[in-house]
């Protein structure tokens, strides 16, 4: 919430007391299935509710009692927490590697055959990696990073479709201790070239291409041209999968295929003891400002945080195929296809492609042709099915799911009530899970044999988690009253920092909300309530982040984007409601003095948002207007423009607007 009006979000958060009222008459509740109660992990709400208050009494043993008994250490921590506010650092002196977790320690068990990765392709074909054909490639391919020069400490930049080489590049760095950084597929060549150069990545893995939406992806040509004209100077090697086998450029001494080193290298690759502390990967996502910040996560804490959640909250047992799917591109992927399922030996489905015009009941044959017992998506993905219709799901056997999570932007009652008829014929719970890519994992979530559930509400916080809605000076708001969500305790993933820019993680996360006798407060950027019974409740967020299909898109990087144009003067960009992918980037434009205004500029502006950005931030929407409604001070009204974009009255104060004609012009708009 950098360079942001505090009153203006005092105003944001009053606002949102409507969509309160909505909510507030969901008074339905679920409770869980008495037989999946029996058998899961954690069984009753007395359950939870012990492990709460242990955890709450002293998160510190709580977690190293945890740490010892889920995770192998090569060496035991000397000091379990060393909290400096804002800089926590977990399990110190520990050494761990989380790929050892994830593989090596499965081999000498009964699992060392059981299917790790289950992977399905777009075009129908599929793999499976066992734990031990997995280890083996990690470690293959660990050995090729090697000989490429790739130290511990060396970044590398993964940008990749969906393939099982995606999850065995990221092991393979962790194995070696190179952290990595995933740039999501669809992000453009412009992006992935800011990500290179920030992280300073020493090499890049990619492929030809992958396959979506029945289209073919062209990955490495997007890397050519990040890389054009030495313009990410680190980046000195790339290694390309042969995926779609498309004609690519492959420039020598630079670029190499992965199946050509893959095979003449040796497949003993000892892990490497990491310092708990230990960069495991960089994760990029938008914020308040222009560029996206590298979210930096570290070794230990992380690896038992994505494990406990996911044992807990999605109760993961050993007969379970489970499938989330997220990109890996996203924390979503890391924490939620990769590294906690692995780490607890879980098998983990993988999927390529997307529901398409071709095949819009894909997700439903998988569910079939897999039997999957955990389902995972986000309320996008559930509010497009909706409007497809029931036939669809029905046509399918969907009676091996035993239980569905959800992620990624509140879900509105009416869907989740849908996913739980259609999708789990009314016997699976329902895990909203409510978390940041900076919260590394699930922060409020139900445990499905313990917590009843309510649609629309993420219920509680994890054990260990101490998260609270206050405002703005720190206070608790009453019962059932919109304020900002805090989290006042460190965890074992928490961000540790933003790359190379401490000043930002102070200001983006700990200042908002300024200390109070001794206390700090996480802020996580959303708005929140808490309701009678002790829900949770999130309210989307109150900086200028948009959730466009889940994905999290910073309004300046879509202005920023707009404004490189020369046609454009100045832009505004906000998030307009949207009945599937929850909110649509619209924008706001005014036009440099000689342009005109036409339907083929919009379309060039679009297009030109995507080659910056990528097709996420394609504006749905383009506004002309000759000036922008701003404050005396200069600063632009979004809270104005953003009843606009939504068709609604503008409301609450404008008094402080320095030309009311503005607001008129825009209104009819001209
Ligand atoms: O606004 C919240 C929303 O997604 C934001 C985090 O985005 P990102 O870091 O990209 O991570 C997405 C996947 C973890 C949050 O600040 N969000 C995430 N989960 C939920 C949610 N909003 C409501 N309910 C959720 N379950």
């Amino acid at each position: 919430m950098e360079n942001r009006d505090i009153d203006e979000i005092k105003k944001d958060i009053t606002m949102s007391e409507s969509a309160i009222e909505s909510v507030l008459q969901e008074k339905r509740l679920f409770t869980p299935p008495a037989e999946f109660s029996q058998k899961a992990h954690i069984k009753s709400i007395e359950q939870y509710h012990q492990l709460y208050k242990e955890a709450a009494a002293d998160p510190e043993a709580f977690w190293a009692k945890l740490a010892e008994t889920e995770l192998h250490w090569f060496e035991k921590w000397d000091k379990i927490l060393d909290w400096q506010p804002p800089f926590a650092k977990w399990f110190v002196g520990g050494k761990i590697n989380i790929s050892y977790n994830c593989l090596d320690r499965h081999l000498t068990t009964w699992r060392k055959n059981k299917a790790a990765l289950i992977w399905e392709g777009e075009p129908g074909d599929s793999r499976t990696l066992t734990y031990l054909q997995l280890h083996r490639e990690v470690c293959q391919f660990a050995n090729v990073l090697k000989e490429l020069g790739v130290k511990k400490g060396d970044r590398v930049g993964i940008y990749m479709p969906m393939i099982p080489e995606a999850a065995i590049a990221m092991l393979a760095c962790a194995r070696i201790g190179a952290p990595h950084t995933v740039v999501f597929g669809g992000f453009s060549a412009e992006a992935l070239r800011g990500r290179l150069i920030d992280a300073e990545a020493k090499l890049v893995i990619t492929a030809d291409g992958g396959f979506r939406k029945d289209k073919v992806v062209a990955l490495k040509a997007q890397v050519d041209k990040a890389l054009e004209n030495n313009s990410a100077p680190s980046v000195e090697k790339v290694l390309v999968v042969q995926r779609t086998k498309e004609p690519i450029h492959m420039e020598a001494g630079r670029d190499f295929w992965w199946h050509e080193l893959q095979k003449n290298a040796s497949a003993d690759c000892p892990a490497e003891p990491m310092d708990s502390e230990d960069v495991l990967f960089i994760l990029y996502t938008s914020g308040t400002t222009g560029k996206p910040k590298g979210v930096v996560h570290t070794t230990g804490g992380y690896n038992l945080y994505s494990h406990m959640t996911l044992k807990w909250a999605f109760d993961i047992q050993d007969t379970d195929v489970y499938w989330c799917t997220a990109d890996v591109g996203w924390i979503t992927g890391h924490s939620y296809i990769v590294y906690g399922p692995l780490s607890n030996g879980a098998t983990s489905l993988m999927y390529e492609g997307a529901p398409r015009k071709s095949n819009p009941g894909c997700f439903w044959d998988i569910v079939e042709k897999y039997g999957v017992n955990i389902f995972y998506t986000a309320p996008t993905a559930i509010r497009a099915f909706m409007k497809m219709g029931e036939e669809l799901p029905k046509a399918r056997d969907l009676s091996s799911l035993r239980l569905l999570g959800t992620v990624g932007e509140p879900i509105n009652p009416e869907a989740w009530m849908w996913y739980n008829r259609v999708i789990g014929g009314d016997r699976c719970p329902i895990v909203d899970t409510w978390w940041q890519t900076e919260t590394g994992g699930f922060m409020l979530t139900p445990l499905p044999g313990a917590t009843t559930t309510k649609p629309g509400s993420c219920t509680f916080p994890f054990p260990g988690i101490i998260a609270e809605v206050v405002d703005l000076d720190g206070n608790p708001v009453a019962k059932n009253q919109g304020g900002y969500l805090v989290i006042k305790h460190p965890w074992p993933s928490m961000i540790r920092n933003v790359y190379k820019n401490p000043d930002r993680f102070r200001r983006t996360y700990w200042e908002n909300i300024p200390p109070k006798d001794g206390q700090h407060f996480y802020f996580a950027g959303d708005g929140a309530r808490i309701d009678e019974d002790g829900y949770f409740w999130i309210m989307g967020r109150v900086d200028d982040v948009i959730n466009v299909s889940g994905h999290r898109l910073g309004t300046m990087e879509v202005e920023s984007a707009l404004v490189s144009h020369p046609a454009v003067a100045e832009a505004a960009v906000v998030g307009k409601p949207d009945e599937v992918k929850g909110e649509e980037v619209f924008a706001f434009v005014t036009l440099e003095g000689d342009r005109i205004a036409n339907e083929d500029l919009v379309k060039e502006l679009k297009q030109h948002v995507v080659k910056e950005i990528g097709a996420i931030a394609r504006p749905g929407e383009i506004r002309f207007t000759d000036g922008m409604p701003k404050t005396r001070s200069g600063k632009i009204m979004r809270r104005l423009l953003r009843n606009l974009a939504a068709g609604q009255e503008v409301a609450g104060d404008t008094s402080t607007l320095e030309d009311r004609s503005v607001l008129e012009k825009l209104r009819g708009g001209a």
